[in-house]
């Protein structure tokens, strides 16, 4: 399994995040400014569905202690105390496809 498509672009509005499965994986996707993200579907600090997060700008907010993270690069912002693993991603023929063969990292970008 390398590059499979999660969703279509037009699945995800601007400023939203949207979860699929993907076989028995759940991705979280999201939509910031017309760019594409992957990530795991729990925050890493207490496992909050991150799909109830908010987005601003290029920062991603968990809703319960506000935690928030760069969503390019998965890096630690306000209150963070870890950062936030990250699927690469591309869009192709307006789909957005993750790639599962690598490991989940913070830092694609
Ligand atoms: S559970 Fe997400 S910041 Fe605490």
């Amino acid at each position: 399994m390398s590059w499979q498509r999660v969703c279509a672009v037009d699945d995800v509005d601007e400023e939203e995040l949207h979860e699929f499965e993907i076989g028995d994986i759940t991705i979280l996707v999201a939509n910031a400014g017309g760019e594409f993200f992957a990530y795991p579907p729990f925050c890493p600090h207490q496992e909050t569905p991150l799909s109830l997060g908010m987005i601003d700008g290029d920062t991603l907010t968990c809703i319960k202690h506000l935690w928030q993270w760069n969503m390019k690069t998965g890096d630690m912002r306000e209150n963070a105390e870890s950062p936030l693993l990250l699927y690469e991603v591309k869009v192709e023929d307006g789909a957005v496809l993750v790639n599962l063969e690598k490991e989940l990292r913070y830092d694609y970008q």
